[in-house]
């Protein structure tokens, strides 16, 4: 089996490290090619055009930024015609309806389309432990589920193509929310002279906690932004693609959209590159 493996920026260079390391035959395609070289290091063929990997490939990997970038990498008029026979596993966050557009394109062409975007970052992508869903028919789910094991030891049958990318804008959307309602609660209680401390620990003896509260606090006291798992631009991207769908469905989105509007404050400050937990220093707006 040999896998291609297209875009290695922050997710996609440790699982394809998890796919070296498990002794697979890796081709890997990058547009910025100097991301590539500790791949190269651990023993990956690299290539300079994404159809030189897909063509020699059984299986053909995308974690890419957006939909843009997988109809630049994919579906050009020279990677096209080499997806004839290829079994595409597309990773990244993306909606529904461009996931169940980019499978018809591929199936189009004689391919094969899974889905199977991750919850987790890069250490649960270094050490394995993605959460990862899977959107296809139950019988490919089978297929390519020790493929996709290398990921995440349970990957989860969601079902059919568009119902994994949902599942994964619905739990996006709830990073965007929590952060947003976290950033809040903690700049009232600091105006309003509550100890922080205190403010925690009520919090966390509460209904209310979630878990993420305390991966950003630090962060959010520090204004440290800095080194981020997942940029804010990327949030942003999945908070409008969320807005989107939920409003197709005729959903009321005026909460998200509030908190869209703050995260595009956070793009306008400059944060677009780092932490979301930046979405604090919009808020708290006297810090
Ligand atoms: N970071 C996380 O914690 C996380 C967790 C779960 C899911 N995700 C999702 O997974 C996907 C990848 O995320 P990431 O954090 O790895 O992002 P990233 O570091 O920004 O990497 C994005 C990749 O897409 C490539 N790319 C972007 N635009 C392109 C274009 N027009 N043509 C060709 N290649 C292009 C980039 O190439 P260059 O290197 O040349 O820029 C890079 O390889 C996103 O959809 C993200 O929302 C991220």
């Amino acid at each position: 089996m040999k896998v291609a493996f297209l875009g290695t920026g922050l997710m996609g260079q440790p699982m394809a490290q998890r796919l070296l390391a498990a002794k697979i035959q890796l081709i890997a395609y990058n547009r910025t090619p100097e991301k590539l070289s500790p791949l190269q290091a651990a023993g990956a063929e690299i290539v300079e055009k994404p159809h030189q990997a897909i063509r020699e490939a059984d299986y053909v990997i995308l974690m890419l930024t957006n939909t843009g970038a997988i109809y630049n990498v994919l579906l050009s008029d020279q990677s096209s015609p080499a997806l004839a026979g290829r079994t595409i596993i597309q990773m990244g966050t993306i909606s529904p309806t461009e996931s169940q557009e980019i499978r018809d394109a591929v199936v189009a062409v004689g391919g094969e389309y899974i889905e199977a975007p991750v919850l987790g970052s890069i250490p649960e992508a270094e050490a394995g432990k993605l959460i990862v869903m899977v959107g296809a028919q139950r019988e490919q789910y089978q297929r390519h589920l020790k493929l996709l094991q290398h990921f995440g030891s349970e990957p989860v049958f969601v079902g059919s193509v568009g119902t994994a990318a949902a599942l994964k804008l619905a739990l996006n959307q709830l990073i965007a929310s929590l952060t947003a309602a976290f950033a809040l609660s903690l700049s009232f209680a600091q105006h309003q002279g509550v100890d922080v401390d205190l403010f925690m620990q009520i919090l966390r003896k509460s209904a209310l906690y979630a878990p993420t509260f305390d991966k950003k606090l630090q962060r959010m006291l520090d204004s440290n932004y800095t080194n981020p798992n997942f940029p804010i631009k990327h949030l942003m991207k999945d908070t409008d693609l969320f807005i989107d769908e939920a409003k197709s469905v005729g959903l009321n989105v005026s909460s998200i959209e509030g908190v869209q509007q703050v995260i595009e404050m956070a793009i306008k400050m400059s944060f677009a590159h780092d932490d979301y937990s930046s979405i604090f220093s919009v808020i708290n707006t006297n810090e």
